[in-house]
């Protein structure tokens, strides 16, 4: 990929997010699709592990947060649900491959077509789509200082305003870490909790991002975005994953995410 020109630069410094389309082929993004396609096929989750995904406070710390599916994915692919796709035993309501909101959090390192595409970045969070409620990625992915990491989402599908594209507020990566997911001490549950809270973000500060497929849109790690549940009935799938600048900078030992023996997070540069 060309280096930014100075214009874009200043543009994601100034907004904390910037797109940049035709990151990727549709080539690129049909091998991608195809492969989440054969990953579905063959998944398998039990069924105490049937965990819905959600970022909002309360079900989190519910669904994820006392989950030790949740807290020992960061180097396994596992499967995180939509709301209602199963019913109270666990079945599937929907077919299963209508029923993902995510897959986490290691297809870089487990899987050949993702690991070229992402060169073997540090910190890597897949996802397939769905709602994700307003949060900064520094809230989960906190370092010291601040401002160390950087989102990479690419669409492998046009990301349009009825099928959940992204929405940002421009400018909010400025003002600090609202609240903070932190992992509890071993053996407690919850398995994490949060210091700090939300703000309830006013609806009409928001400003959509649609992109067509392929396009890269680099988040600031404090910049708060969204996006919206598809309730369309085209699909909107990503692939994000986390950059972190490792060079002075402390990765919080509260993070929910840690390295682990089997899977350090990968040098990009070596
Ligand atoms: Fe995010």
């Amino acid at each position: 990929m060309a280096c930014l020109s100075p214009s874009q630069v200043r543009k994601f410094q100034e907004d904390g997010f910037l797109v940049l389309e035709g990151f990727l082929s549709v080539a690129e993004c049909a091998a991608m699709k195809e492969r989440i396609g054969e990953i579905m096929a063959k998944m398998d989750v039990p069924l105490h592990c049937r965990t819905e995904f959600s970022t909002q406070e309360e079900e989190q710390l519910r669904a994820q947060g006392s989950a030790d599916y949740f807290l020992t994915s960061g180097d396994k692919i596992r499967f995180f649900f939509e709301k209602g796709v199963f019913d109270k035993a666990g079945n599937f309501l929907v077919p299963p491959e209508k029923s993902i909101n995510k897959i986490g959090h290691a297809l870089h390192a487990h899987d050949s077509v993702f690991r070229r595409v992402t060169h073997s970045p540090k910190v890597q969070q897949p996802r397939c789509g769905g709602e994700v409620f307003p949060h900064q990625d520094a809230s989960f992915l906190y370092t010291e200082p601040l401002g160390r990491v950087l989102g990479m989402w690419i669409a492998l599908e046009d990301a349009t305003l009825d099928n959940g594209c992204l929405w940002f507020i421009p400018g909010s990566h400025t003002s600090g870490v609202s609240r903070r997911m932190v992992r509890n001490p071993a053996c407690s549950a919850p398995g994490t909790s949060f210091l700090g809270s939300e703000p309830a973000w006013e609806n009409s500060l928001f400003v959509p991002t649609p992109v067509r497929r392929g396009a890269l849109v680099l988040i600031h790690g404090e910049v708060v975005h969204k996006s919206e549940q598809n309730l369309s009935e085209h699909s909107r799938q990503s692939y994000t994953f986390h950059l972190m600048e490792a060079l002075g900078t402390v990765w919080s030992p509260e993070n929910w995410l840690q390295p682990t023996a089997e899977l350090p997070f990968p040098p990009l540069y070596t």
